[in-house]
């Protein structure tokens, strides 16, 4: 992770980016995304409750994941931790608004971490079903835990790699979106989108984290966009989605959000 890359990197993008309350936006399906996802996505309700009840029943120190970018055998705390790997609430917002607004019926999440983001992806969409995967066991243990104790009975929590994930789903099933958050390498995160490519529903959104959280990131986002499948890419900072729904007209999309 490059903190100055990010600063320089987002300062760029907000320059750059364009449609605010979905100004210009030629495309019905994208203004309509604009106007009834991405503007309303602040109303939702936070993780708080989540947080709350992980830390209460999470030891105080925790493993760093030997998954990610830099492997680690090192502890750290587990609020720290929480505070590192997990999505924001402004982003997580716009999760749980994109399910709650589009009602992907399965949704397949690369990387769950301690389940900050699975918890945005489920809460108040019982009609969602949410598989997430996570290699690190102790994190595994607690969302899966957390979940139970909350009552949140639509997540899956599936301690796995993604490789064995992905050799043991049976070929006939398909995910309506699917969240990739796994290590921030150039590598694993092509390996992922194609992968995800494969067990993507015909009309799946298919939303990558933390496209500039360092510069192969930004370059995997970047070839990613110029994928013959991809038929929308709408880049919103943090973010990075793409529709793969073949009706639409091809279009890159840089949104200020
Ligand atoms: C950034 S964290 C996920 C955070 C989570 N999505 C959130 O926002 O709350 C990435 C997670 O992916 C897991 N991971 C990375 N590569 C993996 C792999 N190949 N198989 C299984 N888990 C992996 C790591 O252990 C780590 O917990």
């Amino acid at each position: 992770m490059n903190k100055a890359f990010q600063i320089v990197e987002y300062a760029r993008y907000l320059l750059k980016s364009e449609h605010w309350r979905g100004h210009g936006v030629h495309s019905p399906f994208m203004y309509k995304f604009i106007r009834e996802t991405l503007m309303k996505a602040s109303k939702k309700p936070n993780a708080s409750q989540y947080a709350k009840e992980l830390k209460r029943i999470a030891p105080r120190t925790i493993a760093k994941s030997n998954f990610g970018a830099s492997p680690s055998n090192e502890t750290d705390s587990t609020t720290r931790l929480l505070q590192k790997i997990s999505i924001s609430p402004k982003y997580g917002k716009l999760l749980n608004t994109i399910v709650c607004n589009y009602g992907p019926k399965e949704v397949l999440e690369l990387g769950s971490g301690l389940g900050v983001s699975s918890y945005y992806l489920a809460n108040s969409n019982p009609n969602s079903h949410i598989v997430t995967v996570e290699g690190m066991k102790a994190y595994a243990d607690i969302a899966q835990a957390t979940f139970k104790n909350l009552g949140v009975t639509n997540v899956s929590v599936n301690n796995s790699t993604f490789n064995v994930f992905f050799e043991n789903l049976t070929p006939t099933q398909k995910f309506d979106l699917i969240f990739i958050d796994g290590a921030h390498t150039y590598e694993a995160t092509i390996s992922n989108f194609e992968r995800s490519l494969i067990v993507a529903a015909p009309e799946a959104f298919i939303i990558l984290d933390d496209i500039r959280w360092s510069e192969d990131m930004l370059r995997a986002w970047n070839d990613v966009k110029q994928h013959p499948k991809v038929r929308v890419s709408a880049d919103f900072g943090r973010i990075g989605i793409i529709f793969l729904n073949p009706v639409l007209q091809k279009q890159e999309y840089q949104v200020r959000y």
